[in-house]
């Protein structure tokens, strides 16, 4: 089966790259001519486990093939996935619709015999059913159908989160829909999970409602962790202890800086809209993105107040830059609220990442990079633990305490046990702890 892949941003380029595994021809479309040039020689422009790998044997083999021309992609092409970007419209926070149309007319122009248009980017509820008027506006004599079919990949585990989902969700309205979807996740239904097939509408509303409620957790163990600073407590206890009881498991309760990417912040803002403009408010998601917006806008006074109450001409090394370990993304990582407030607070600030580069974000002006934690650690008067990188785990705190001014940490992720630390010179604060 030919397969075009509309998109080869992260999204596409996994999916595409995964069904060319399954053995589907499959031909990604870009209109970005240096990043089909980089694909075509082997470079893999995100920070993805085991994507470079899959690339690479899937074109070697002849079944992936990236692309400027989406006509010649679509052309007799079974199934169409518009994987574009959906990012949050400016002024309103709904999610921007641009690039789906636009790709939709586009894949109009081209039909030529039966093809499947499926939505895998983010859209809001209602969007497949419009894309469906405007295929059939544009080509009255298309043969086609749609489908929407959300994707549920975590950045830093996209591949696996493909190969090998909790889920697989298909709206559609035509048997033959439904069929060339169930040949596409064969592979998939064989490994025991479900496809689900629904609707357009419910389909689309999972999508949102998955990642509403997993923001939900977020914010709401958040806010206790801020509970736990002022009332006594452990938060990784009270998290245990409410995760054991089955009805609500142990998955998404980890405290953080605030949740960000290009997922859950966006997803929550756009639902929220949809809801608001459908008249049935959805008061619990409008509080959640509040709470997170205001979360990662206080970051540097949580610091500050950590710090003694100023971080004028201190010297503070923050370790972790994206906004998760294992992915190169900064899209809305607190990074970008915490770095600029501390530098307008005459802090110097040294920054290290694993993976991300300095280059080209406009809110690290006058930050130092350093190449490694350690280098970023001397003579700091204060660390800052901000992305969970597994080699932040593990740090020689002893040598990294020994190359500053002040021995102070500042654990945004709770990478460390009090008790431990306690051994060691660091003064510490962490999340919803008693240190
Ligand atoms: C999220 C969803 O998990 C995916 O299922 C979904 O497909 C994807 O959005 C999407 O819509 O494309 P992602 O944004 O890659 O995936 O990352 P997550 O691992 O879910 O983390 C999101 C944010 O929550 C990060 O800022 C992370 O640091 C934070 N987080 C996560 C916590 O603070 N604590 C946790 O316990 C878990």
């Amino acid at each position: 089966m030919k397969i075009a892949v509309i998109g080869a941003g992260y999204v596409g380029l996994v999916s595409g790259a995964c069904l060319a595994q399954f053995g589907f021809d499959v031909f990604c479309v870009d209109h970005d001519a240096a990043k089909v040039e980089a694909l075509n020689a082997g470079r893999v422009p995100i920070h993805e486990a085991g994507l470079g790998k899959l690339i690479h044997d899937n074109a070697r083999a002849g079944r992936l093939h990236f692309t400027m021309d989406l006509k010649a992609a679509v052309s007799k092409a079974e199934a169409v996935f518009i994987a574009v970007s959906t990012p949050t419209r400016r002024g309103d926070d709904a999610a921007d619709l641009a690039y789906v149309h636009q790709a939709a007319s586009q894949i109009a122009a081209a039909l030529d015999g039966y093809s499947v248009i499926i939505t895998k980017s983010t859209v809001p509820v209602g969007t497949a059913r419009k894309i469906k008027a405007q295929i059939t506006a544009e080509r009255p004599d298309a043969d086609f159908d749609v489908a929407a079919n959300p994707e549920f990949l975590r950045e830093g585990s996209a591949v696996d989160d493909f190969l090998k989902p909790d889920r697989v969700v298909i709206g559609t309205e035509k048997k033959r829909a439904q069929e060339v979807l169930r040949k596409i996740y064969q592979p998939i239904a064989m490994t025991g999970a479900p496809l689900i097939f629904t609707d357009f509408e419910s389909a689309e509303l999972i999508k949102y409602a998955a990642n509403g409620y997993l923001a939900m957790r977020l914010a709401f163990i958040n806010q206790l962790a801020d509970l736990c600073e002022e009332v006594g407590g452990d938060i990784a206890v009270v998290a245990k202890g409410i995760g054991h009881d089955k009805r609500i498991g142990h998955h998404y309760l980890q405290p953080g800086p605030g949740f960000g990417g290009s997922c859950f912040p966006k997803d929550t803002k756009a639902l929220a809209v949809t809801a608001r403009e459908a008249g049935a408010p959805f008061s619990l998601i409008e509080a959640v993105v509040k709470a997170n917006d205001k979360r990662k806008l206080d970051l540097s006074t949580r610091v500050t107040r950590m710090l003694g109450g100023s971080v004028a001409d201190k010297r503070i090394a923050v370790l972790g830059l994206a906004f998760k370990a294992d992915t190169d993304d900064m899209r809305d990582a607190p990074a970008l609220d915490l770095i600029p407030a501390l530098t307008a607070a005459k802090a110097q600030v040294v920054a290290y990442d694993p993976v991300v580069k300095p280059n080209g974000v406009s809110a690290f002006e006058g930050v130092e990079w350093a190449k490694s934690a350690y280098a970023a650690a001397k003579g700091a008067d204060a660390v800052i633990l901000l992305t969970e990188w597994n080699e932040f785990r593990g740090l020689d705190l002893a040598k990294l305490a020994k190359s500053m001014r002040a021995a102070v940490m500042i654990d945004l992720r709770n990478l460390y046990s009090p008790t431990d630390i306690a051994k060691t010179p660091f003064a510490y604060h962490s999340i919803g702890r008693q240190a």
